[in-house]
């Protein structure tokens, strides 16, 4: 198997970074393209902005030839181009591919014969043979005859130390057999294991079944935790019990909603492509979104209910909030519940202040949130602490045992001063 000489990822953030240094590392000559200016100067002065990359790892692939660039000629000296820009809604809620479609066109302007075009972005199925090839083929050249395509969906797990890009199984579909040939011929040499689907809009509903499961199945415990805390039953425990069972059964776990830029969006990608194209709705992605939603006005109301039990109005407590990101162990906020949670108890009056390890500086709606440098300060301070996300720096002894109120939403603290979400 020859090793393709040079490599264009698009998209610098937390999918194409970790694929522009793995290839790197395989042996490609990779260039990062990127729009923005701030992050190819930072890569290339070796600084990652990225939880799992760091700056080690650029250094190490700078000093292999790696560069970062916002010029877009070098994706005609590319054999192959991969694709990992954002792929967001819009306000109606609806797919959102502009830069998809930017990025497609970039490669259009200086595409040439036998380039390999990967999209890894999440969307829906059908965007690889209806937006993709589409702005690829305006530049004269036909795929799969004149250049190959692909689908690859992305399986970033951010913060996972066990399974890494190149330990995680990568699907691929190419819009003829050949352009999987060329595909399977490119991952193979980048990651241990390459899955063949039986064609792209196969590979581009892997992704979403993936993330429509996780985001169902939460949606399930969600529901689940509201009735289970009034009926006094320890739904955490039950999960553990039910882990047990060697086949049939996949833990998830209750939280004060869904985060990032994964579970919260992709089903959207996919109940509007039901909606646009059949007519109908995708029910079971259409009540998962309602419940999973609704998680941060119920924590919301069960820190109420906390205070309400010591006599105090929400208005005016001091409400402490421990870990804001969407994911424990790594410092994302994008899409936190945390956000949705901190706003709505700033608005109904109560002094918000929160601690993370992980985030220096958190702003809602334009306006700092107090940080509270000190564990055993902020607790002792607050009238009512919340762990939003289990960060594994947090000492859960120190939490339990501060004499404060606390409502736990990750089910991990115990203790007769902690309420279970
Ligand atoms: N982050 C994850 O955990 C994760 C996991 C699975 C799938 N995904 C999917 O992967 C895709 C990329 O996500 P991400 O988290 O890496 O995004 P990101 O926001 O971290 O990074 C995207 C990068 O693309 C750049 N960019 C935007 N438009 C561009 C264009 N036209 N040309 C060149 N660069 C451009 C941005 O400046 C940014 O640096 C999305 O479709 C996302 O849904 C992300």
């Amino acid at each position: 198997m020859t090793v393709a000489s040079k490599l264009v990822v698009i998209g610098l953030g937390y999918v194409g970074l970790p694929l522009a240094v793995e290839a790197a590392r395989a042996g490609f000559q990779v260039v990062g393209l990127d729009t923005s200016e701030r992050v190819s100067q930072e890569l290339n002065q070796g600084r990652s902005h990225v939880d799992d990359v760091t700056d080690a790892d650029v250094r190490e692939i700078l000093s292999g030839g790696f560069t970062a660039t916002t010029d877009t000629s070098c994706i005609a000296t590319a054999d192959v181009v991969v694709i990992c820009v954002p792929t967001p809604l819009d306000g109606e809620l609806g797919p959102n591919l502009r830069a998809v479609e930017d990025a497609a066109r970039d490669i259009a302007k200086h595409l040439q014969s036998g380039q390999l075009v990967v999209l890894e972005s999440t969307t829906y199925p059908g965007t690889t043979e209806e937006v993709l090839v589409p702005i690829l083929e305006s530049s004269g050249l036909i795929a799969g005859q004149d250049f190959y395509v692909a689908y690859s969906p992305e399986r970033i797990d951010p913060g996972n130390a066990r399974f890494t890009l190149r330990n995680t199984p990568k699907v691929v579909g190419g819009v003829t057999p050949l352009c999987t040939e060329r595909a399977v011929d490119f991952y193979s040499q980048v990651v241990d294991e390459v899955v063949v689907s039986g064609g792209v809009k196969e590979a581009e509903m892997t992704k979403l079944l993936e993330n429509t499961y996780r985001h169902i199945n939460i949606a399930l415990v969600n529901e689940m935790a509201q009735f289970c805390a009034e009926l006094e039953i320890d739904l955490w425990d039950a999960i553990r019990c039910a882990s047990t069972k060697p086949f049939g059964f996949s833990p998830f776990f209750p939280g004060p909603g869904v985060g990032g830029h994964c579970i919260p969006i992709d089903p959207n990608y996919l109940s509007h492509r039901v909606q646009t194209r059949l007519g109908y709705t995708f029910r079971f992605v259409e009540l998962a979104q309602e419940i999973n939603a609704g998680m941060p006005a119920y924590v919301v109301r069960r820190v109420q209910d906390l205070l309400n039990d010591q006599s105090l109005p929400l208005r005016n407590s001091r409400v402490l909030l421990l870990g804001v990101t969407y994911k424990a162990d790594i410092g994302d906020v994008r899409e936190s519940p945390a956000a949705d949670i901190a706003k709505t108890l700033i608005e109904l009056g109560a002094r918000v202040s929160y601690i993370d390890p992980l985030v220096d500086s958190w702003a809602i709606d334009g306006a700092e949130v107090r940080k509270t440098a000190d564990l055993k300060d902020g607790l002792r301070e607050a009238h009512v602490a919340v762990l939003l996300q289990a960060h594994s720096s947090f000492d859960h002894d120190e939490i339990s045992g501060s004499g404060t109120w606390t409502l736990d939403t990750r089910g991990v603290l115990s203790g007769p001063m902690v309420v279970r979400l």
